[in-house]
């Protein structure tokens, strides 16, 4: 009886012991699962300075909005910081690194341009030639235009395929390249410094800088679309695009089953304009310009073919031509913007903009 009752006993302690360590194993699973979720991590704001002394924002520290911590985001879909050092304001905003073709200094579509005044407007010139967008005393841009003339038509339907900048002395051009077929994932473009093709690696943020510092060249999506910054001058946010099936029917473009129409959609911001600028796009920023596109219709359409074309992409033999890349340019000159940053409203030709 005796042994029996120790051996119950002997039974119960194991099996309690048995069902206490599964207990406890069962709870440190528990407690494995419950981890902390991790601390959010703080975005961290990057501070930005202005180091031209002719900068209303020289030398102050001005921290990036929470909203866009980074001037270059990781993702290519966030905003990215950006400062104005030539804006009288002198904060950080946040903006999308595509070009946005309703902002100010856009040039998207068949060519429509928005201006530096925030009016729209459109430019057709003429397939298979050239035309000034801007000419100042030390920077011009061109643009090639290609299109085509669906028969009966009494204009050519254009578009950007290629930039042609001037800068200093040097020689600076992109392109988008011909293609039968559009695919996303294949890269459109093509880019030349001082007559070199570059070749800047697939990628988001790949990027290419001059010897000199003079020219920065970074991809802001793996293929297609990159910022082109020449400091203290200008920076160009560039996408390329096909003509697509749908715009092609709804404006009857015509467009050939054997070619895309591959081209540019564009936004430029100019850091230091002269009150004497000019080009199809330049003269807008100019303080004194009255902007002949009549307002209030459906596509204000500009002349001035025969002041704006050039005999090619980095020709700056345009009646109007500006550039003096010897003189050295008067400060006091300088366009103020009031901001970089345009709000337009609503789409195709229905869109405003306010200053
Ligand atoms: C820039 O382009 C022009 C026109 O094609 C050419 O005459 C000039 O030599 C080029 N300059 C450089 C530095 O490549
Ligand atoms: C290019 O220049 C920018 C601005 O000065 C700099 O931040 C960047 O690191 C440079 N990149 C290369 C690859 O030299
Ligand atoms: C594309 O097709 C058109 C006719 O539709 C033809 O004239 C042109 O030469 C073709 N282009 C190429 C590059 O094959």
């Amino acid at each position: 009886m005796k042994m029996v009752a120790v051996k119950t006993v002997f039974m119960v302690l194991l099996l309690s012991a048995m069902l206490a360590s599964m207990v406890t194993e069962a709870a440190s699973k528990n407690k494995v699962k419950r981890v902390k979720p991790p601390k959010p991590v703080k975005p961290i704001q990057e501070i930005l300075t202005c180091k031209s002394r002719k900068s209303k924002c020289f030398m102050k520290r001005v921290t990036c909005p929470i909203e866009c911590p980074k001037v270059k985001p990781k993702n290519p879909k966030d905003k990215a910081c950006f400062l104005d050092c030539y804006s009288p304001k002198c904060e950080a905003v946040c903006k999308s690194r595509k070009p946005n073709c309703n902002g100010r200094g856009a040039a998207c579509y068949d060519p429509r341009f928005i201006g530096g005044d925030g009016i729209v407007f459109y430019f057709h010139g003429r397939s298979n030639e050239h035309f000034n967008l801007i000419s100042d005393s030390n920077l011009q841009i061109n643009a090639r235009f290609i299109g085509l003339r669906p028969e009966g038509r009494t204009r050519d339907y254009t578009w950007i395929q290629a930039l042609g900048l001037k800068f200093g002395h040097h020689n600076f051009t992109v392109e988008a390249t011909r293609t039968q077929k559009w695919e996303d994932n294949v890269d459109h473009l093509k880019l030349s410094y001082d007559g070199t093709e570059l070749h800047v690696p697939k990628g988001h943020t790949s990027e290419w800088n001059s010897t000199k510092g003079d020219i920065q060249v970074e991809r802001t999506s793996t293929t297609n679309s990159l910022t082109i910054t020449i400091p203290d001058i200008a920076e160009i946010s560039v996408n390329v695009i096909p003509v697509s099936e749908e715009d092609s029917k709804i404006h009857n473009y015509q467009i050939p089953s054997n070619d895309s129409f591959a081209h540019l959609e564009v936004q430029f911001r100019f850091f230091g304009l002269s009150a004497n600028v000019e080009g199809i796009l330049g003269r807008t920023y100019r303080p004194d310009f009255e902007n002949p596109a009549k307002q209030g219709v459906a596509m204000p359409v500009v002349g001035g073919d025969d002041k704006y074309k050039t005999s090619s992409l980095l020709a700056t033999d345009c009646a109007l031509c500006a550039l003096t890349p010897n003189n050295i340019k008067d400060e006091h000159d300088r366009i103020m913007m009031g901001s970089s940053m345009l709000n337009c409203k609503g789409g195709g030709n229905g869109i405003t903009c306010k200053k």
